[in-house]
């Protein structure tokens, strides 16, 4: 049985690309917004084939709840949230700071905010995972820009990964845009990443320059919004976790497909990217008469189709796992993936291969005779792809050249000057700052050949388990 997993959504932008994951869960899994099941009273159409469990309790009456945590410092997103969906999550889970006024933009704010209120926190994470039977890990939904998703996220992580160390942490990080709407962002960014590279086991990064571009593209409406963002990185959680929640002989946790992804606990950030937006996932989304997954897997490696903007031409993979959606031949696929393996570079030291699992459509999803428009949604092929590469490099130049340039000048630092960590002294910028650099260097240096020879392989470093192995050693789609 694949393990529970508890989502921590934290701040605006958590709980709103929270709310939007959730929709897409529900819709897959045939869930109202207050829960109930109409399938499950209906003993005819009661025949599941998905795995609610992960992500979902279910109650004596066929109730679902989600194994979500709703975090802020004020009310105004997480109302949202369950005013959206109302009696769907469990009122235990929520927690809103008692002054209401947010972190305004401050990451120490939000820092301090959860060690003063770690122990009620964390109850509230225990009281969640007493509804497990075989916990798995977190995954974290946040911004590294603001002050509560940045601040009280990075306090959360090292609280996690210290308590429950054995457990995977995971999470959905989403970086600004250049056009920086709140001049602390610099170093609201850089430390949150200390704690992405040292507290986290796999960052899943977006960025809001890749985000806005493909909403305008996507949804071809010029008031692009977060409404829409949110949609993008909503399809792209729902199509990482489809093999765990339509589970099939391989890639059924999260520790299986990380460990496909991250060879080592240094290169743990993956960009994501994904295509085409079909309405399966998003409002308005296109409908498709017929791709193919050839068109899809070559599509996945435009730039166009990231999640995350990156300056790096040619970049370097070391991993690379895709997931296809619909209709697909075996030949489709072993074309596209020879046509890649002669395109692009790999690293010296890692293997060519592209990791390509088949996932499987949720039956909840309306059916080709329902689809809008006369189209057939069976011909289609929905594809993602998380890349392990040196393109995540544009993002971690980016933070360190807007952070040296505020830091350089001693900007700003006011907001971070009653901060407990800073009373004394500047020194966590500047270790913050040491850690952003070697993930420079890490990432710089595995481009090279004799990588793995420099890298003490310690047992600690190797993750993953018996079942990912086993899982690896099944891909027949690996070539
Ligand atoms: P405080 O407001 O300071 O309490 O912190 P917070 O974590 O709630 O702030 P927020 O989540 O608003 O983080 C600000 C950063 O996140 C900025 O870069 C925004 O552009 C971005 N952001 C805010 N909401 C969203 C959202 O719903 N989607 C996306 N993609 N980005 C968002």
């Amino acid at each position: 049985m694949a393990g529970e997993i508890i989502t921590i959504q934290i701040g605006q932008c958590g709980n709103q690309v929270g709310k939007h994951f959730w929709n897409q869960l529900s819709k897959e899994h045939g869930i109202d917004r207050d829960g109930s099941c109409k399938f499950d009273d209906d003993p005819q159409k009661n025949i599941r084939d998905d795995d609610t469990n992960p992500f979902f309790k279910k109650n004596d009456s066929h109730r679902y709840t989600p194994r979500a945590l709703l975090f802020d410092m004020e009310p105004g997103a997480v109302q949202d949230v369950t005013n959206t969906f109302p009696n769907f999550f469990d009122p235990r889970n929520v927690s809103v700071s008692r002054d209401e006024l947010g972190a305004g933009n401050s990451w120490s704010k939000g820092y301090d905010y959860g060690v003063s209120n770690q122990d009620e926190l964390l109850n509230i994470i225990d009281k969640e995972i007493d509804n497990t039977e075989n916990f798995e890990g977190f995954q974290l939904i946040h911004s590294v820009a603001g002050g509560t998703g940045s601040g009280l996220g990075s306090n959360l992580l090292e609280l996690i990964s210290d308590r429950y160390h054995k457990k995977f942490i995971s999470t959905y990080s989403v970086f600004p845009s250049d056009e920086s709407e709140v001049v602390v962002q610099p170093y609201n960014t850089l430390l949150t990443l200390r704690r992405l590279a040292e507290n986290s086991d796999a960052s899943i990064v977006f960025d809001n320059n890749a985000l806005l571009n493909l909403s305008s593209q996507v949804f071809k409406d010029p008031n692009t919004s977060y409404i829409h963002t949110n949609q993008l990185i909503s399809s792209t959680m729902s199509s990482i976790t489809n093999t765990i929640r339509f589970p099939s002989y391989m890639y059924n946790s999260m520790s299986s497909i990380f460990s496909t992804l991250v060879p080592t606990p240094d290169l743990h950030f993956l960009l994501p990217g994904f295509t085409p937006f079909t309405s399966d996932y998003v409002n308005n989304g296109k409908d498709y008469k017929r791709n193919t997954a050839y068109d899809v897997i070559l599509d996945l490696f435009d730039k166009s189709n990231s999640l995350v903007s990156s300056r790096v031409d040619n970049p370097t993979y070391f991993n690379i796992y895709t997931s296809l959606i619909g209709s697909t031949e075996q030949n489709d696929i072993s074309r596209a993936i020879l046509k890649l393996q002669s395109r692009i570079n790999f690293a010296p030291w890692s293997s060519t291969s592209i990791h390509v699992n088949v996932g499987r459509r949720s039956s909840f999803l309306p059916q080709p005779e329902q689809a809008v428009n006369g189209f057939g949604n069976r011909n289609y092929v929905n594809g993602m792809m998380l890349a392990n590469s040196t393109s995540i490099l544009s993002v971690f130049e980016r933070t360190v050249r807007t952070f040296d340039k505020i830091f350089a000048k001693g900007a700003f630092l006011n907001t971070f000057r009653n901060g407990k960590m800073f009373q004394n002294d500047w020194d966590e910028f500047s270790e913050c700052r040491e850690v952003a650099q070697n993930l420079i260097n890490s990432y710089s240096t595995a481009e090279q050949e004799n990588y793995l020879d420099d890298i003490l392989i310690e047992e600690e470093n190797i993750i993953g388990n018996a079942e990912a192995e086993n899982d690896i050693g099944l891909d027949s789609n690996i070539i």
